[in-house]
């Protein structure tokens, strides 16, 4: 990965991406140029971030260097899309521009940044801890070495899967929203345990390694969600009364429905 990269919002997701790029020498800090927007962010990552990266406030005049790489990552949140400004550069050819943005349509980035091949990709925040997962929409006429450069973002902190871009609403919302889901599960059920008597702490903690645990036993042994769930519950057993109380309430419609309306919601950002 020798070409340079313009990263635009070096915050907490493009951090995730780029860091242990640096750290594995895949990237040069020298061939990384970030814009980020205050004046907080500029001198903390000046000051406090590990690799010797170029820096630059989004004000400054500086930073229209950015404009001279070839590859760009854009990482600011969606509102903050119209502040970007693209700047026509003729003595480079093949410049790509890869976006995180939620809910953003390459057909729009492409109006935006229409100097540029667009590429749109959804990450979820488990990248954060180099177990993310990736969703990667190719705009058209990109060449090969450039879906690779994609991918190699990527590949280091996350799977990567590729697909049309009409999926991308359905994976962000099994993937972005699904960790809020979650927590909020883990969150409901540690409160089960807190209303039998447990202290919080270790109500949380187990309820996290029964999910961990869960998950381990369907992958190794392959099991099916619904063998997992036949070999636990027995005949007027505990399970089958815990089951029957989630099935009155009609928890899986809620958590059908929440997926939908979540991808709904991201149709809606385009
Ligand atoms: N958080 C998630 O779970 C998640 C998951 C997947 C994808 N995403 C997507 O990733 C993107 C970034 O999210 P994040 O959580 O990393 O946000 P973040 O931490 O707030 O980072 C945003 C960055 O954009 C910079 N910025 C704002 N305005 C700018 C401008 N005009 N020019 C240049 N830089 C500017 C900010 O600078 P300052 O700090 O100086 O304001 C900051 O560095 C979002 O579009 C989001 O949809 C987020």
């Amino acid at each position: 990965m020798t070409d340079q990269i313009a990263i635009i919002g070096f915050g907490n997701i493009a951090k995730a991406i780029i860091t242990p790029l640096l750290d594995k020498k895949l990237i040069n800090p020298e061939n990384v140029y970030c814009v980020v927007n205050s004046e907080k962010s500029y001198q903390n990552i000046n000051k406090h971030y590990k690799h010797s990266i170029n820096i630059y406030k989004s004000s400054s005049k500086a930073s229209k260097i950015i404009w001279d790489c070839p590859i760009k990552l854009l990482s600011v949140k969606p509102q903050h899309l119209k502040d970007i400004v693209e700047v026509e550069n003729i003595k480079i050819n093949n410049k790509l521009l890869v976006s995180i943005l939620a809910g953003v349509s390459i057909d729009r980035l492409t109006q935006k940044f229409p100097d540029h091949k667009c590429v749109r990709v959804v990450t979820n925040i488990p990248i954060t801890v180099g177990n993310g997962l990736t969703g990667i929409a190719w705009g058209g006429d990109l060449n090969q070495d450039q879906k690779e450069f994609t991918k190699k973002l990527f590949e280091n902190t996350s799977r990567i899967y590729e697909f049309t871009e009409d999926y991308l609403d359905i994976f962000l919302a099994l993937t972005s929203s699904g960790p809020a889901i979650i927590a909020l599960i883990i969150e409901a059920l540690s409160d089960g345990g807190l209303s039998g008597g447990l202290p919080k702490k270790l109500s949380e903690e187990l309820v996290m390694e029964m999910i961990l645990g869960t998950i381990t036993l369907i992958k190794q042994n392959k099991l099916t969600t619904s063998e997992l769930k036949n070999l636990v519950t027995s005949p007027g057993g505990t399970t089958i009364s815990a089951l029957r109380v989630l099935e009155k309430k009609s928890i899986r419609s809620a958590l059908i429905e929440s997926i939908v309306s979540a991808s709904n919601r991201s149709k809606e950002f385009r």
